[in-house]
């Protein structure tokens, strides 16, 4: 939450500053702002509520004066609401020096009585602002912006990003991180900072994650990194595997709508170098290598979409590897007393990387004894860098907010995971290892054809645009794609939606279905012999007797929808547990299509924010 880009080199520092905040805009739109250095070595800054765009307009109505050094930010509002006032960048040191923060100091209110007692005034009701004055407080006892950042720090509790310019150090960018991400991008004579690759991916692919609790200084000529005891920390600086045209629209009415064309690509890449014919390849599991042989349990950590996908893993893993699997909110698992075991192996599923639940729940389960495994899509970020191992997604960056072709990533890796544990404890005969691998690689052209029928399904949002309220219905791995169709309509078309358990119906949530309902179901195949086909039929007749009006999600061929549906989205054939993977699809383009016919900003849904850096 809250994206952060700084600057130092030699070209006007605004273009690049407010190309990286367009780039990083997914991470909070409630307001932008920047600060620059000007070549008379004067701090300007400008901010303003509302999405990045009023900034834009803003700037070109009414510039500033430009120079080679600044920082840029946009908001995802926690303390204090999303107005001029509150938006970054903050004041210190009487306006000479300008600070841009993400994250949530928790002791801000003791500081800031204290900074209040001394005297000092605050013109917004933000966390920030504390920081802000209590550097310029330091700066003003050192006169050196990294002393004062190391004084600061210590100060401070929570999670933070911070970024610092000022007026007398007009050729660095100083920045602090504990808890929220922050990376710098190397350039030749100029250098980056940035909330993720994104804001400087156009300019430079090579770039050094900063370790927690770390204060970076960067000029044109150089990088210095330091602990926050102000030892120096050597870095290693790795390679962007993606470039700047994979993170823009390319044509495409938004984002998401870009994304979900992304899946079959999504979903190979995934793959790529992995899937052999007769097993999976997995090199990244080897350091691990006996800690998962020899796990006797599996707990996935995970919030929203991620958990969802974290539930098709559980039914993959327990089916063909045979180990008992949990899967837990990371938020709920964190702050309870769980039992952690040296044989349990913590799995957590994170698009970003940074989400901070799922963070908390990872450090925590490792100061446990715990083996920690982390499936991520966001290269340098937090997450794997805290686990013990990590097995990437290869989706390609996701800049719109809900989640679509990192959850089909997500689900690929689990099942690939699942496969390996199952060649590690020779749970699955050959043919049915062989069998799934190529169920596996014959998901790309699968979700392609569920994309050619995005038409009919924009044609059923167009009809449905007053719909006031939709449940989504599943069984076994159709549940998991019930609460995501749920949780999409929510997040992107504001329709009170939700999912349940098909089978769970009839133990309460029946009494909702009223004529004219709104029903999403999905149907398993009526192929396999264990089939859960008949009561899943079942269950429509249950809600169509009270006058339900059902859309099934079902594959080619099934007619036994045909009577008992009012709608019918066909899937290519699969097998139960590869099902999903196909299934998830019409959804996403139907809560998107829905959204879009209510004129909404699909890729930039109210109150939301892409990557959740705060608890
Ligand atoms: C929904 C959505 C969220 C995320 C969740 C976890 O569309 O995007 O529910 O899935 O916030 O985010 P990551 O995967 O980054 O940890």
């Amino acid at each position: 939450m809250c994206g952060i880009v700084g600057y130092v080199g030699s070209r006007p520092s605004l273009g690049v500053l407010m190309g990286g905040l367009r780039r990083l805009e997914y991470r909070g739109y409630d307001s932008a702002g920047v600060a620059v250095i000007d070549a008379e070595g004067r701090l300007s800054t400008h901010k303003r509520a509302g999405k990045l765009g009023v900034l834009t307009q803003d700037l070109a109505a009414h510039p500033i004066a430009d120079g080679v050094t600044g920082i840029g930010h946009t908001r995802w509002a926690t303390h204090g609401g999303p107005t001029d006032a509150n938006a970054h960048p903050h004041l210190g040191d009487d306006g000479k020096l300008a600070v841009i923060h993400n994250g949530i100091i928790e002791n801000f209110a003791e500081l800031k009585d204290e900074l209040l007692a001394e005297g000092v005034t605050f013109s917004s009701e933000t966390d920030t602002e504390v920081a802000a004055l209590l550097l310029g407080r330091e700066y003003r006892a050192t006169g050196d912006l990294t002393a004062a950042f190391r004084k600061v720090v210590g100060r401070l509790t929570g999670a933070f990003t911070l970024l610092a310019i000022h007026e007398d150090q007009p050729g660095i960018v100083v920045g602090a991180r504990r808890n929220s991400p922050l990376v710098i991008g190397l350039g030749e004579g100029e250098n980056f900072l940035g909330s993720d690759v994104a804001a400087f991916v156009e300019h430079t692919r090579r770039a050094v994650a900063i370790g927690q609790d770390q204060i970076v200084t960067i000029r044109p000529d150089g990088i210095e990194v330091v602990d926050f005891a102000g030892q120096p920390v050597e870095s290693e600086p790795f390679d962007i595997a993606w470039d700047a045209s994979a993170a823009d629209k390319g044509g495409w009415s938004s984002f998401m709508a870009k994304e979900i064309s992304e899946e079959p690509a999504a979903v190979a890449n995934t793959l790529l170098t992995r899937l052999g014919d007769e097993g999976v390849t997995l090199p990244e599991l080897e350091g691990i290598a006996d800690d998962i042989a020899g796990a006797d349990r599996i707990i996935i950590l995970a919030c929203g979409t991620a958990a969802y996908a974290g539930m098709l893993g559980k039914y993959a893993i327990e089916k063909w590897a045979g180990i008992p699997v949990e899967v837990e909110l990371s938020h709920e698992f964190r702050y309870r007393d769980p039992v952690i075991g040296p044989k349990t192996l913590i799995v957590s599923i994170s698009q970003s990387g940074e989400t901070m639940d799922t963070l908390m729940a990872v450090k925590y389960a490792r100061e446990s004894g715990a083996t920690t495994l982390s499936i991520c899509n966001t290269q340098g970020a937090t997450i794997p860098r805290e686990s013990d191992a990590a097995l990437y997604t290869h989706a390609g960056p996701e800049v719109a907010v809900a989640s679509t072709k990192a959850f089909v990533a997500q689900v690929t890796a689990l099942y690939l995971l699942a496969l390996r544990l199952a060649e590690l404890r020779g749970t699955l005969p050959a043919a049915a290892m062989r069998a799934n691998l190529a169920e596996l690689s014959a998901v790309p052209d699968k979700i392609a054809t569920v994309l050619g029928t995005g038409a009919g399904i924009r044609e059923l949002a167009r009809g449905m645009s007053d719909t006031r309220s939709v449940l989504f219905l599943g069984r076994h791995v159709g549940y998991p794609i019930a609460l995501e169709g749920a949780l999409k309509l929510k997040e992107l078309a504001y329709i009170h939606a939700e999912g349940f358990a098909a089978g769970e119906l009839k133990h309460g949530p029946i009494a909702l279905i009223e004529p004219g309902q709104r029903v999403f179901v999905v149907v398993p195949s009526p192929r396999d012999a264990s089939s859960l086909h008949p009561k899943v039929v079942s269950n429509i007749q249950e809600i169509r007797a009270r006058g339900a009006h059902v859309i099934a999600i079902a594959e080619q061929g099934d007619v036994a929808v045909l009577p008992v549906a009012d709608d019918v989205i066909r899937i290519p054939l699969a097998s139960p547990l590869f099902e999903p993977l196909l299934a998830v699809v019409p959804l996403q383009i139907f809560a998107m299509e829905l959204a879009a016919a209510k004129g909404l900003d699909v890729d930039q849904p109210r109150n939301l924010a892409k990557s959740v850096t705060v608890e």
